[in-house]
């Protein structure tokens, strides 16, 4: 065969073998602060070295409403991205739709049950089979301090939400904003699971915001959660309507205000600042609860692809677990691997406490679904609740009337 020919064949032989094996992975996701962008651009890095092509769709907005709101749209109009950030109970309300695919080749193959703590894996899974792959485990009930303004006005980083107004009014007294906070629906209720937790303990919270119990939601525990929320919001400046939670962070890390609640996200802020923790930054449990973890699972859903070929989905799925990929990508992102016995030692000291507290917390009882993160309700109810905190936030409402509201809202489905 002449030699050019055989080029061409050959070439031929190869572009057949390429689109076999070869897909495109388009991921819808809400990953776009900077420490957020840095971790997905690790996802990326790696499917592409896989031989697939990386579609992003990335829909700013932290918490991710705007991307679910997105991401609906695109499933009616019959054009679902092939993975999309899904979390907790949502999971199991996209699969109920039929409309996503199985991992089940991936997941036995891998031994994802042996891999993944049952707490992560019951929720990737719909009828036993697996139809999402978990990324990390966050935890949300933070409080990240700058030391060199807790030092500069004379306090401690409050260890209870009773000893917590005297700290913020010295704070302020020297000059300094007390809470960074941004006015989103989810950030306000990233601050009161918190309070609601570190007022009622893990007990009264998985009762009052798993569960929905109305006697628990109906108590003088949720009457006080909401007159500490109303405390604490009187230590938040004035700018703080609408402000996007990674200007929030660096407001702690430029020493503008002394704390913000959030999730370790916010540390993908602080290692994107080259800050170091213990350092620059302490990485301290919100106000009492320092025996409780709040976790926050970030997933991926699949969806059924029409005649495509799933060896692309496969091959996605399982980056995701691949220990190359939860060792980058969590120390990137702020969280932990989700592997079960994931070497932490390369990890920085928040990473490790939190690994550490999430098996302790799993055995003592401690460990709790965050509601303002989706992992904890439906999402009409989650949706509804998280409205009526925002509004509470936002008004002069009394602390009754939000209980009464809360009730309402937590009946939706
Ligand atoms: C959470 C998500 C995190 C982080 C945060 C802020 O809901 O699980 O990964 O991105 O929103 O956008």
């Amino acid at each position: 065969m002449q030699p050019r020919r055989l080029t061409l064949a050959l070439a031929a032989a190869c572009a057949f073998s390429l689109p076999a094996f070869a897909g495109t992975v388009e991921v819808l996701h809400w990953w776009t602060s900077g420490g957020e962008a840095k971790s997905a651009a690790e996802l990326k890095k790696m499917i592409e070295a896989k031989g697939h092509t990386w579609k992003d769709f990335a829909v700013a907005g932290g918490g991710g409403d705007n991307a679910m709101t997105v991401l609906k749209t695109r499933v009616v109009s019959g054009n679902p991205p092939v993975a999309a950030q899904v979390k907790g109970p949502a999971i199991q309300e996209w699969a109920a739709e039929g409309v996503l695919a199985n991992l089940d080749n991936v997941s036995k193959a891998e031994k994802w049950d042996s891999l993944l703590p049952p707490v992560v894996a019951n929720v990737m899974k719909h009828k036993g089979h697996y139809v999402a792959v978990p990324v990390n485990v966050h935890r949300v009930n933070w409080m990240w301090a700058n030391p060199e303004v807790f030092k500069k006005a004379g306090v401690q980083p409050p260890k209870s939400w009773d000893e917590f107004d005297a700290v913020a009014t010295k704070i302020e007294k020297a000059g300094f904003i007390a809470v960074a906070h941004g006015g989103q629906p989810w950030q306000d209720n990233t601050v009161f699971e918190s309070i609601a937790l570190g007022v009622g303990g893990p007990a009264y919270y998985n009762k009052a915001f798993v569960k929905l119990d109305p006697a628990a939601i109906n108590s003088p525990t949720t009457i006080k959660a909401f007159d500490t929320l109303r405390m604490v919001r009187k230590h938040m400046d004035k700018d703080m309507p609408g402000r996007d939670w990674n200007l929030a962070t660096s407001m702690v890390i430029n020493g503008k205000a002394a704390m913000q609640f959030m999730g370790d996200w916010a540390k993908g802020e602080f290692a994107a600042a080259g800050k170091v923790p213990g350092k620059d930054y302490l990485c301290l449990a919100a106000p009492g609860t320092a025996n409780a973890f709040t976790f926050n699972i970030d997933s991926f859903i699949v969806f059924a692809q029409k005649n495509k070929d799933m060896k692309a989905t496969g091959d996605f799925a399982s980056t995701v677990l691949s220990t190359p990929f939860q060792e980058v990508f969590n120390q990137n992102k702020g969280s932990i691997p989700v592997r079960l016995g994931h070497d932490m030692s390369k990890f920085d000291d928040c990473a490790k406490k939190s690994a550490s507290d999430f098996v302790a917390s799993n055995k003592s009882g401690g460990l709790v679904p965050s509601f303002a993160h989706q992992m904890a309700q439906p999402s009409a109810a989650q949706g509804a609740i998280q409205d009526v905190v925002s509004s509470f936030m936002n008004s002069n409402m009394s602390s009754k009337e939000a209980v009464a509201k809360l009730l309402e809202a937590a009946k939706k489905r």
